[in-house]
């Protein structure tokens, strides 16, 4: 019998980060780890989600810079232009045209549901705009628009990525099948990286409190003093419990920096004090980001560079995006230009 060759095209990943200013170790070890992995087994994209950041008023000089540089943060974390397409959200229209139709087909007591919105709405009283109301359907059609099977997250985009699911099993039961259902792709470990101020909450760039948050502009020296002032727990033992937020946070922190056990660790650690710990934690974010931050700043020395790939690369998506919006004008009805 003749042999037949099935080229078989790889399973896709999308996912995006806002350039609402630097980047956070829990960006970094949340998602930003997972994009630069999967590029050797998937066929990847990956944007800034610029349109997303515009639903907390940004300064526009501010929100350019921020793109550039968070550009320059995913390539020095190792994305490669030649294994993946990353462009800014904005370059591609297609993301706001299949917002718009997503928007007709999610329900207002779906929005209303999510938690991200009502944190949002209860930091930003004085501007609830529609947009951060819309904000998820913006969202599943960044994913759905490239037939992505996986979309690597931090844990606090799971309910979006669910509802992007759910969305997109509406319309292939309502329209035929349009699209494919994502999975999430989240890390075992570090998955949601706590404010190290208050481990009871995540780790946010926009806490007041700056010693809550690394980020990835921080000095070693910055990085050990903010873990070495972590709030831990009055016990004095290294040991990964749920009652011990602080140091169940820190424990996962060395795991995903260092690659080692959590009972590996929990031996390493026997018999020593919280102190040791906390600056060993220090030590292994410092050496992890050393690297990268030497290379970003390498980056973004080169303004013109940086845009001109990313306007190469949004080509490459508008071709992939194009044949999902022709498919969903015409299923839905709408004539194109
Ligand atoms: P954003 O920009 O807030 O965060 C980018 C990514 O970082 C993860 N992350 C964390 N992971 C662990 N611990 C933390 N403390 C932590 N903080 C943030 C987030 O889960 C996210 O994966 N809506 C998204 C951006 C987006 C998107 C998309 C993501 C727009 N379109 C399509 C996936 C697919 C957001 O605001 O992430």
């Amino acid at each position: 019998m003749e042999q037949q060759t099935i080229t078989q095209r790889k399973q896709r990943v999308f996912s995006a980060i806002q350039p609402s200013g630097v980047p956070t170790l829990g960006n970094y070890l949340g998602a930003i780890r997972n994009f630069v992995a999967m590029q050797e087994e998937f066929e990847c994209v990956y944007s800034t989600a610029n349109l997303h950041a515009i639903t907390v008023r940004q300064e526009p000089a501010k929100l350019r810079a921020a793109s550039h540089e968070l550009y320059a943060w995913l390539l020095a974390s190792g994305l490669d232009l030649e294994k993946c397409i990353f462009f800014h959200q904005s370059m591609v229209y297609a993301h706001a045209e299949l917002a718009w139709v997503l928007n007709c087909n999610t329900q207002f007591g779906e929005l209303s549901r999510m938690t991200q919105f009502k944190d949002k709405s209860a930091k930003h009283a004085d501007n609830i705009n529609a947009g951060l109301f819309t904000y998820p359907a913006l969202m599943a059609a960044d994913i759905l628009l490239y037939q992505a099977n996986f979309v690597p997250i931090g844990d606090d985009q799971k309910q979006h990525l669910e509802l992007t699911r759910d969305v997109a099993e509406r319309f292939n039961n309502i329209y035929g099948k349009t699209f494919t259902i994502p999975e999430p792709y989240i890390p075992k470990t570090a998955a949601r990286v706590m404010n190290l101020q208050d481990p009871a909450q995540k780790m946010s760039k926009s806490d007041p409190n700056q010693r809550s948050f690394i980020l990835l502009t921080d000095t070693p020296e910055q990085i050990i003093k903010k873990f070495r002032s972590a709030v831990t727990d009055s016990d004095s033992e290294v040991r990964y419990a749920p009652e011990k937020a602080g140091i169940k946070n820190l424990i996962e922190i060395y795991a995903a920096c260092t690659g080692k056990a959590i009972p590996a660790i929990e031996a390493e650690f026997e018999g020593k004090g919280y102190g040791d710990f906390k600056t060993a934690v220090g030590e292994a974010v410092a050496a992890l980001l050393k690297p990268i931050q030497e290379k970003q700043k390498e980056l973004i020395a080169d303004k013109k560079y940086l845009e001109e790939c990313a306007k190469a690369n949004a080509e490459k998506a508008v071709r992939i995006a194009k044949r999902t919006m022709e498919k969903v004008y015409k299923k839905v009805g709408l004539l194109r230009f």
